[in-house]
């Protein structure tokens, strides 16, 4: 298994804080707020990770993250030219993923829990991919798991009329067959390439499966949010928890 970070985009939702460096970078509790999404992959026995960005932050990340010595692991960096959408990132790590199941995380979700029972499930489930779902209050904001029964049978994005309040996390797993739907998926109307619309040709064909994440998740990329994670971070010391989460399920 491999892992894949997204910490591109020009964090425009944190402005002025982004002004003048990478939103993955800017400090949630004591840490940089990519160091979430990194020590959830190493607590994952997941050592070898891209890491990919703008080209105008590329110099910044590499200064703050280095070869990953100091981690434990192995970075490798990947430029993304043009602010194209996290389908569209993905696409780059292709030649990196060689035939390995990945696990992508965007590097503004933070999760308090360790999210490798969900990748140990996956590693069995071996084809096909999975998503993380959690229970929000704006539903709107994020991509919405369209559920009957349990059956999830889309995924909507960013709904003006959300049909559930279970949002789709930035924790996704794939098989090497993600690169192949992603080249077969068209733009949204803003000329991105959603992950959405990969999500859900693996719900067409039958081979997504999601679980619900335990513990504390938010994404930091508004100020409401990255004060939540700000303030989820430091009750924690920034350390991931550890534990099965059938013990702790909702
Ligand atoms: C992205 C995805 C969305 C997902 C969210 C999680 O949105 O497009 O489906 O729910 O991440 O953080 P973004 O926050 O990049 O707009």
């Amino acid at each position: 298994m491999k892992g894949i970070i997204l910490a591109g985009g020009k964090g425009t939702r944190l402005f002025p804080l982004t002004k003048n460096t990478n939103k993955h970078l800017l400090p949630v509790g004591k840490e940089p707020m990519i160091y979430n999404p990194i020590k959830q992959l190493i607590a994952s026995d997941i050592r070898d990770i891209m890491i990919i960005t703008s080209r105008e932050n590329m110099g910044d990340v590499v200064n703050v993250l280095g070869s990953g010595e100091e981690f434990g692991c192995d970075f490798t960096f990947k430029v993304q030219e043009k602010p194209r959408g996290i389908a569209n990132a993905l696409s780059l790590a292709e030649n990196f993923a060689a035939g390995h199941l990945i696990t992508v995380i965007l590097g503004d979700n933070i999760v308090t829990r360790s999210i490798r029972p969900y990748i140990d499930k996956f590693k069995k489930q071996k084809i096909g991919a999975k998503v993380l779902l959690k229970e929000v209050l704006n539903p709107h904001h994020f991509g919405i798991a369209i559920l009957d029964e349990k059956k999830l049978i889309s995924i909507e994005e960013k709904p003006t009329l959300p049909r559930s309040n279970y949002a789709v996390t930035g924790i996704y797993m794939y098989d090497n067959n993600v690169f192949d739907i992603i080249r077969s998926i068209p733009t949204s109307p803003k000329g991105e390439y959603e992950i959405t619309s990969a999500n859900n040709v693996y719900i067409d064909k039958g081979k997504l499966t999601y679980d619900i994440l335990d513990g504390e998740w938010t994404d930091a990329g508004t100020i409401e949010s990255y004060r939540i994670a700000n303030d989820m971070l430091y009750k924690i010391n920034n350390q991931i928890i550890d534990g099965d989460y059938d013990e702790y399920s909702i």
